[in-house]
């Protein structure tokens, strides 16, 4: 481990008492680094994961649309508040919150982006939603050309696809119109600080 100050190009180090790995590469990086490297870890993300989640949510706040009347933070919020006030547990509220967050970097598996971020922290059951709402989605796409609304149905059956069709009839096709207020971001904030303080479990993607 390396104490000295940082020297250019460094970037600077969480907090003063913490040491960087040496070794120029990982092939070079010592047991005793990564035994440290593996305690700051744990800190860095206890303080900075769900921070970095939001930072990620809040991206799209002042984004131009590209048609729809609201942006996908305000898509989120307005979800999170539905299932808020229909009673959801706040890890469902969390997941509602969070499920469009990789919209604009992967449009085309969106879902399946947002399942591996939150799936090791969230159910079995909300892990199939994010990672399956697109296919649901497409039902309600009733005028949309070229789409498949039965994309669902070879799911009929499955335990989570009640769920994930409530959860797209009633909180995602029906939350992106303007005039639907919502809870302020802050109001979900402490939920997504204690998301994220469950450890994370191994979990096979769908
Ligand atoms: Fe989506
Ligand atoms: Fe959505």
């Amino acid at each position: 481990m390396s104490t000295e100050a940082p020297t250019a190009g460094r970037t600077p180090l969480m907090r003063p008492d913490w040491g960087y790995a040496t070794g120029r590469d990982m092939e070079e990086i010592t047991r005793e680094d990564w035994e440290m490297l593996a305690r700051q870890k744990t800190a860095f993300l206890a303080e900075r994961q769900a921070n970095h989640v939001l930072s990620m949510f809040r991206v799209a706040e002042e984004q131009p649309s590209f048609g729809y009347e609201i942006s996908m933070y305000r898509h989120g919020l307005q979800a999170a508040t539905l299932m808020h006030r229909a009673g959801f547990d706040e890890e469902t509220v969390v997941v509602g919150l969070l499920h469009d967050i990789a919209y604009d970097a992967s449009p085309d598996t969106h879902g399946a982006a947002a399942a591996a971020m939150f799936g090791p922290y969230c159910s079995d059951r909300n892990l199939w939603m994010l990672r399956w709402h697109q296919d649901f989605g497409a039902y309600h796409s009733v005028h949309c050309p070229g789409v498949d609304r039965g994309a669902r149905e070879r799911f009929r059956g499955h335990p989570h696809f009640e769920f994930t069709a409530r959860f797209v009839a009633e909180f995602d096709q029906t939350t992106i119109r303007a005039d639907l207020p919502t809870l302020p971001l802050e109001a979900f904030v402490p939920m997504v600080h204690r998301f994220f303080a469950t450890p994370p479990r191994a979990v096979e993607l769908p």
